[in-house]
């Protein structure tokens, strides 16, 4: 039997599934994990099933057993894991698409409605009980009619288009290719990023992190937007200059902002902290059961798969 360290707690009915497969090293008190305190855990597995919270760069995949074969990661995204490193030393990466894209774009159109309508300022006033109705009062951006832009028109953006679009919202989206029709269902698409921003009343970060995209949003590419646009991230906190934004927001050149993710996560940069139109999530793209269910099935599948097969569909280096 295969023995595999999964390095966070996982939902119970996903850890018996392992447990039925391969000998398992559990992390009942769901503890994070140092690097070194992983690296001494790996000692006499064959795999890990690892977490976004795992930081696995080159020094700390370097120091793992040679008994270590696969880095199942318990997301789509990888960003946390150096492909490169692992792949020189023969570990195969795996992540877990398309489980998640519904409730990620779910949480995709929370952002852009909760920054195009002011909710953060609405909670807190209703909260504290000290607001009075007035015909002007929090006035926020209508979505029928506002353009979309989708930045990365995977399976999240391209379904984010779907909901965005009965809503009554005009998609745009640019991706490195176009789209064929049946997936752009209408959408318009922009062969640059500055094509794209420049009718983007509202955008929807989609993309994965990689070096290309790290600050893609920065002080010079926020100028190609409409004044008064809206810049929403589902995907990575690590695609924004935080530093950037803030300084749009306060500007009011951006005049809100949606995230669910954002650099050096769980720490906020406190420039956001000031900025009444944020609308700031801690990470909830994937976070309903049937799909943490779903990602930890699939991750453990992937293990089961590769060591089945020598091979796995859903490797990624
Ligand atoms: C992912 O899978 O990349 C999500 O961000 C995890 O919640």
């Amino acid at each position: 039997m295969k023995k595999i360290l999964i390095t966070r707690k996982l939902i119970k009915d996903s850890e018996d599934k392992a447990q039925k497969i391969f000998e398992v090293k559990l992390n009942s008190n769901d503890e994070l994990y140092s690097q070194a305190k992983l690296i001494e855990l790996t000692q006499g597995c064959d795999g890990i099933l690892t977490s976004l919270t795992e930081k696995m760069d080159a020094d700390a995949i370097n120091k793992l057993p040679k008994s270590i074969k696969i880095i199942s990661n318990f997301a789509v995204g990888f960003g946390n894991i150096d492909l490169e490193a692992a792949k020189k030393r023969g570990i195969a990466v795996t992540n877990t698409p398309e489980v998640l894209s519904d409730a990620t774009a779910e949480i995709g159109i929370l952002l852009i409605l909760g920054a195009c309508r002011r909710a953060s300022e609405g909670i807190d006033a209703a909260r504290l009980s000290n607001w009075k109705w007035s015909a002007d009062y929090l006035i926020g951006k209508q979505l029928t009619r506002s353009r979309l832009g989708i930045l990365g028109m995977g399976r999240i953006g391209q379904k984010i288009a779907k909901i965005a679009k009965s809503l009554g919202m005009i998609i745009h989206y640019h991706n490195r290719s176009k789209l064929s029709a049946d997936k752009e269902q209408g959408a318009i698409y922009h062969d640059s990023l500055k094509s794209l921003f420049s009718v983007s009343d509202v955008l929807s970060i989609c993309c994965p992190a990689t070096k290309e995209t790290v600050n893609l949003i920065n002080k010079q590419t926020i100028e190609y937007f409409p004044t008064g646009a809206v810049i929403t991230n589902v995907a990575r906190g690590d695609i924004v200059d935080d530093e950037a934004l803030i300084d749009a927001l306060n500007r009011r050149k951006i005049y809100a902002a949606g995230l669910d993710v954002y650099k050096n996560e769980p720490n906020l940069n406190p420039g956001y902290l000031k900025i009444k139109s944020a609308f700031i999530l801690p990470h909830l793209g994937s976070a309903t059961k049937d799909t943490r269910i779903a990602m930890a099935n699939l991750a453990i599948d992937n293990i089961d798969e590769f060591f089945n097969t020598g091979n796995c569909k859903n490797i990624v280096n």
